[in-house]
């Protein structure tokens, strides 16, 4: 039954309905809708709009059906939305007082209600999933303190750096989604139900009551705003779109670290897959597809900003669009953060590759120049001479490790026995000491920040 026929002469085309019918979709929302619902009726109750045995056998009819619908008893079917279904399964169970739930309420405050209470969910399952993810980045944080790696910039080689920076640098980023969810997560905690259709209503309500019982913060002020506004839905795909790209660099560099070029990770077989025809490939799918997915989710970012772009105020049914795309990058968002997880304690370290490529290709280079202008050469011509080094170097085959201090002597005066020693790999990282370097010291101490920091956002909500 439709709850709105009694205006109508003829009954909608079925292809109308088909296409205007949410609950295919909306039916996701069940729990939250009778939850919603029952605190409604209770307030309702409380404030003498409906009598105290009428809000009982609401509430406990909206608890049976919870119940038959959570046990798999009761299809989620033939209705034009949630809102509808609960409301003829009501009326079905309890007869006519059913018909009083909707008093002081539209289904425009309900669905916007209903939608905040599963999106206010969703936020604290990405925060747990993110908190986890970045566990297991200090994990690999902590055993990298032992070893030495290359950093890049061009995705050319050119700095040694302690292994441990490149997984705490993930985990910076990480922290910050975890920071932007919790802030989105407060600012949309504010209940619209009680605004009506979109001008509030005339019946004595409470709608204090109702955002307590529903663990909002508390009532919208603008009812025409708290029916339409849809801010948090963007919000949220744009948190999951951040936190998407920052998977997927993580993928890029994973890809590239486990080929045979880079050779300083290795996937375990677990996560990896094969060729259907080529049977050397042991390939990386599952940090591709979570690079792809980053796409699909950017795409629902771009729909809800597009959708709700000009809607005149107050609600419009344009709306009803807001909801599949945030339930497909649901799916994504924590399916891909949790089997990044996953992924990163399946795989391993190489480290003598690693330490390998920290010595070659130069990159001490800046140590060289460094040296020479601790020395009181002022750093631009400390550049120019340990340039000269470099290109003797490349014409002579020879590298900065495997230079005499008698060769390096040549090149300036400056130059001692010490500067063997100083371009080392693991002498070039080592002394990057500043706040933040990639020194084992700093890394070390960057780690005890993000375990603190993690440690106070997984507390708060
Ligand atoms: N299915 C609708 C939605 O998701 C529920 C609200 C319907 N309101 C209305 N005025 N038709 O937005």
């Amino acid at each position: 039954m439709k709850l709105w026929e009694g205006r109508f002469e003829k009954p909608t085309a079925k292809s109308a309905d088909l296409f205007n019918d949410s609950l295919p979709f909306d039916k996701k929302l069940w729990a939250v809708d009778i939850t919603a619902s029952v605190a409604h009726a209770t307030m309702l109750g409380k404030c003498g709009i409906i009598s105290d045995e009428e809000c009982d056998k609401i509430v406990g009819g909206l608890k049976t059906i919870y119940g038959r619908i959570e046990r798999g008893e009761l299809e989620i079917v033939g209705a034009e939305d949630i809102h509808s279904f609960v409301e003829n399964e009501l009326v079905k169970e309890i007869g006519e007082t059913g018909k009083k739930l909707h008093t002081a309420r539209s289904r425009n405050d309900q669905v916007a209600t209903d939608f905040r209470l599963y999106v206010r969910a969703s936020f604290d399952k990405i925060k747990n999933s993110l908190g986890r993810l970045i566990r297991s980045l200090c994990d690999r944080a902590n055993d990298g303190l032992k070893y030495i790696m290359p950093g890049y910039t061009h995705l050319r080689k050119a700095q040694p750096i302690c292994a441990g920076h490149f997984f705490n640098a993930y985990s910076e980023m990480f922290l910050r989604d975890m920071e932007r969810v919790t802030e989105s997560r407060l600012r949309m905690n504010v209940m619209p139900l009680g605004s009506g259709a979109l001008a509030g209503t005339s019946y004595p309500i409470d709608r204090n009551i109702t955002a307590k019982l529903l663990g909002f913060d508390k009532p919208c002020g603008n009812s025409l705003d708290g029916v339409s506004d849809r801010d948090f839905v963007a919000e949220y795909l744009f948190d999951g779109s951040m936190i998407l790209s920052h998977l997927s660099r993580l993928c890029e560099d994973i890809i590239l670290y486990s080929t045979e070029e880079f050779g300083y990770f290795e996937i375990s077989d677990e996560y990896s897959t094969g060729s259907s025809i080529m049977p050397q490939k042991k390939n990386p799918d599952i940090p591709e597809l979570i690079r792809g997915k980053t796409g699909r989710v950017y795409g629902h970012l771009m729909a809800i900003l597009t959708t709700i772009k000009a809607i005149p105020l107050a609600y419009n049914k344009d709306l009803q669009e807001d909801k599949e795309g945030l339930f497909d990058a649901e799916a994504q968002i924590i399916g891909c953060i949790d089997i990044m997880a996953e992924l990163l304690r399946n795989i391993s370290l190489k480290h003598a590759n690693m330490k390998r490529a920290a010595e070659s290709e130069f990159c001490c280079a800046t140590d060289v120049a460094d040296y020479l202008a601790k020395k009181g050469m002022p750093f631009r011509s400390a550049h120019a001479v340990t340039g000269k080094i470099v290109r003797w170097c490349i014409e002579n085959k020879r590298t900065l490790q495997n230079m005499t201090a008698e060769e390096y002597k040549t090149f300036d005066p400056l130059f001692e026995e010490d500067i063997c020693e100083v371009v080392k790999a693991w002498a070039c990282a080592k002394a990057r000491t500043s706040e933040g370097g990639a020194s084992p010291v700093s890394v070390r101490q960057n780690l005890k920040t993000i375990k603190k920091r993690l440690d106070k956002l997984t507390e708060t909500r």
